[in-house]
């Protein structure tokens, strides 16, 4: 597989595509991300019933939908016609949950590179990490963007890396302690993604320390962006990219 260099990235990173500016994980919320001088993007990746990748954070469509329903209890063509996008402000009526695919395309085409968080739902973390890493070592270098896979869960990026071994990952974890610097160095990670809450510089100078890359979510005010950047810290997630562009760059 063809890969973008493991470093530098982008330092704004859209959280879930297009932040707060757009319904999460849509097309449009990429499009507006795009359009607005992002060059990096965030999204959630889990599976349908069926075994298709689909961009969702929750495993229900139940918050950003208008009906209900579990996702791994869900077909792919179902999942792909259900309308996102009204709930989330009437002008988006008619956004659908993209495939992987569609997302991987459209990240293409809009120059954006692209963080494949892999969300699986409970009991199907491997299947979800093997389905993922199959997707993207399928891809040819000209059909996918420049990308970093990443999962709090351990056993789906594990079987993704199993897949597609030469694309850079990145250790997923609410909580920093030595293990999770020993977790992320024992997948080959090339960055560790920490969160905001309870974040210290001690942090992510260990983290540097330990040969990692540090990106932090979720970063929506200015002054926290300044002083992570000022610790060191190489990436932000954040849904106020309007906020963080002009003065993180
Ligand atoms: O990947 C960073 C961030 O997206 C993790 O939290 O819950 O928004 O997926 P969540
Ligand atoms: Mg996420």
């Amino acid at each position: 597989i063809c890969q973008m260099p493991r470093w530098p990235w982008p330092k704004v990173i859209a959280h879930r595509c297009g932040g707060a500016l757009a319904p999460e994980n849509t097309l449009a919320g990429l499009a507006i991300a795009a359009r607005s001088g992002c060059r990096a993007v965030e999204f959630d990746v889990m599976l349908s019933r069926d075994g298709v990748p689909v961009l969702i954070h929750d495993e229900t469509i139940d918050r950003c939908a208008s009906s209900s329903g579990t996702v791994a209890a869900l077909d792919a063509t179902l999942l792909m016609a259900t309308d996102v996008g009204a709930r989330f402000h009437p002008a988006f009526a008619g956004e659908t949950i993209p495939s992987l695919d569609a997302a991987l395309r459209r990240c293409r085409e809009l120059g954006l590179a692209a963080n494949l968080e892999i969300k699986p739902a409970q009991g199907h973390e491997v299947e979800t990490g093997r389905v993922v890493g199959r997707r993207l070592a399928s891809l040819g270098p000209d059909q996918r963007p420049a990308l970093l896979l990443s999962s709090f869960s351990e056993g789906a990026l594990e079987a993704a890396v199993a897949e597609a071994k030469n694309i850079p990952r990145g250790w997923l974890t609410d909580a920093f302690d030595a293990a999770a610097l020993k977790t992320a160095s024992g997948l080959g990670c090339a960055s560790v993604h920490l969160a905001l809450d309870g974040l210290e510089a001690a942090h992510v100078a260990a983290a540097r320390a330990a040969g990692l890359e540090v990106l932090v979510y979720t970063v929506n005010r200015l002054p926290d962006a300044r002083r992570l950047v000022g610790w060191g810290v190489s990436g932000l997630f954040t849904d106020r990219y309007d906020l963080l562009l002009d003065a993180i760059g």
